[in-house]
């Protein structure tokens, strides 16, 4: 069995962490391949309820292997931090946790620039989580990164630090003109970092490649969504690597032949947080409904999360990029309050009804959605196993998502605890 990769499909916090808990079962490897701590995976099993940022959430099924894939931004902070937290919580990690060599360092100055750019740019601010991510991945297409496996080499580590933090300093303060970071106490800091990742640290491009070569699922693990991505989401709203399909190859170091599936993670309505368009957005009453139904508050920042009826027409996009065979519909739960639900189907643009999902972020912002309205149950599903216990309203629903979106639900999702789930069809 090939690899297969969970994918955000929308603005992120679709669910992504419940879904990779409950698949991690069937799974002999689990590897985040993008992002960093600016992601929060939430998952709630038997061990209790966590908010990941780095390690996959696979770690809570002791027979998956999780890798931090070369792909992902590692702020060796966040990982310690929640090693002890898994830890504590009696998940043994022993000989079963890496960490990609290739993998990026986030540093001191990464944090720093992002707060001091989404100060500066005022109104073309995009919102982020302000955790250095934009300035990783710069550094990394810049050719400034420090990598992971660098902190094996303390000598060469300290030349490679003296020579980009003397480029950092210059801009920091000669830009900015805010203070310097003081080359020995980074030093310092990542090295005593550097001894206790050293256990962790591998050559995992070849660990995951050799999994497969045994046959064994490798499931790959989406952090953000298609609507975020850097070269295919609404741009410059968006995060600064490749949450898609494709990004999963690059980001784990497997040929891209070997992704056999794509499963796309949608919650029954459509979020995001920062900045950006988000055409189904409700700035209404409704809206702050569905926020408070469904405690819509980012697991990294805390910031009030925009919501919105489910959009199709983004969704859709999302499923052609990703080639979503299948897919995941969960916080059904969360629309159980409403007398009527309503759909994204098309666009509005210009006066014109459009079913494409314009590229031009200026055109997007243009776009009033043209919704289908639909019967609300207003009875409790949270309770509902199978298919046919949901309400009847609400297995309308959820048929009349799968045909816009011209993809199938394996999975429904009527809780947070991993076993408030309906399982349509074999995911794996
Ligand atoms: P991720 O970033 O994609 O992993 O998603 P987040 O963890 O940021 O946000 C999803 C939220 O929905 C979390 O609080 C989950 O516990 C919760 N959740 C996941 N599935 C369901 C569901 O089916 N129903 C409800 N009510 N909550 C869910
Ligand atoms: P998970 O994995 C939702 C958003 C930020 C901002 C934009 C850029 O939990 O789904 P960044 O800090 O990445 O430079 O911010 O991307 N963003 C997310 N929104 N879920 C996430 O991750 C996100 N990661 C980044 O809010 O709009
Ligand atoms: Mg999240």
């Amino acid at each position: 069995m090939p690899a297969i990769v969970v994918v955000g499909g929308h603005w992120g916090d679709e669910g992504k962490g419940k879904v990779i808990d409950l698949l991690s079962e069937q799974a002999a490897m689990v590897v985040r391949y993008s992002g960093g701590h600016n992601a929060g995976h939430t998952v709630e099993n038997p061990l209790g309820h966590f908010a990941m940022h780095l390690i996959p959430c696979g770690i809570f099924q002791p027979n998956a292997t999780c890798i931090i894939g070369n792909g992902v931004a590692v702020h060796p902070r966040v990982f310690l931090d929640e090693l002890a937290m898994v830890q504590k919580a009696g998940v043994i990690t022993d000989g079963r946790l890496f960490v990609s060599d290739r993998a990026h360092l986030i540093m001191p100055y990464h944090g720093k620039l992002d707060g001091l750019d989404e100060d500066t740019w005022g109104n073309g601010a995009i919102g982020t989580t302000r955790q250095g991510i934009g300035p990783l991945y710069t550094d990394k297409a810049s050719r400034l990164g420090i990598l992971v496996g660098d902190l094996r080499e303390p000598e060469a580590f300290r030349e490679r630090l003296r020579f980009v933090l003397e480029h950092k300093n210059r801009l920091l303060t000669r830009v900015y003109g805010v203070e310097p970071f003081d080359l020995e106490s980074v030093y310092t800091q990542y090295l005593e970092y550097g001894e206790k990742l050293a256990p962790f640290i591998a050559e995992t491009g070849s660990m995951i490649r050799e999994a497969l070569a045994r046959n064994q699922v490798v499931l790959l693990e989406g952090a953000q969504g298609t609507l975020l991505d850097v070269e295919h989401g609404t741009y410059p709203y968006v995060t600064s690597s490749a949450p898609t399909a494709g990004g999963a190859a690059l980001g784990s170091g497997i040929p891209p032949t070997k992704i056999a599936k794509a499963l796309g993670v949608f919650k029954a309505y459509t979020t995001r947080v920062g900045a950006g368009p988000l055409p189904t957005e409700l700035l209404d009453a409704t809206g702050d409904l569905i926020r408070t139904r469904g405690n819509e508050f980012g697991t990294t920042t805390g910031r009030p999360r925009r919501c919105g009826w489910f959009d199709a027409v983004s969704g859709r996009y999302s499923v052609e990029v990703n080639d979503f065979t299948g897919a995941a519909l969960v916080r059904l739960d969360v629309l159980d309050a409403f007398p009527t639900v309503k759909v994204c189907a098309a666009y509005r643009l210009d006066g014109e009804a459009i079913n494409r999902f314009p590229s031009s972020v200026r055109e997007l912002e243009r776009c009033q959605p043209v919704y289908e309205e639909l019967p609300g149950w207003q009875t409790s599903t949270a309770g509902a196993r199978r298919f046919q216990e949901l309400p009847r309203q609400a297995q309308a629903y959820v048929r009349r998502l799968e045909e816009l979106l011209g993809c199938p639900f394996d999975l429904i999702g009527v809780g947070p605890a991993r076993d408030q789930s309906i399982c349509l069809r074999p995911l794996l």
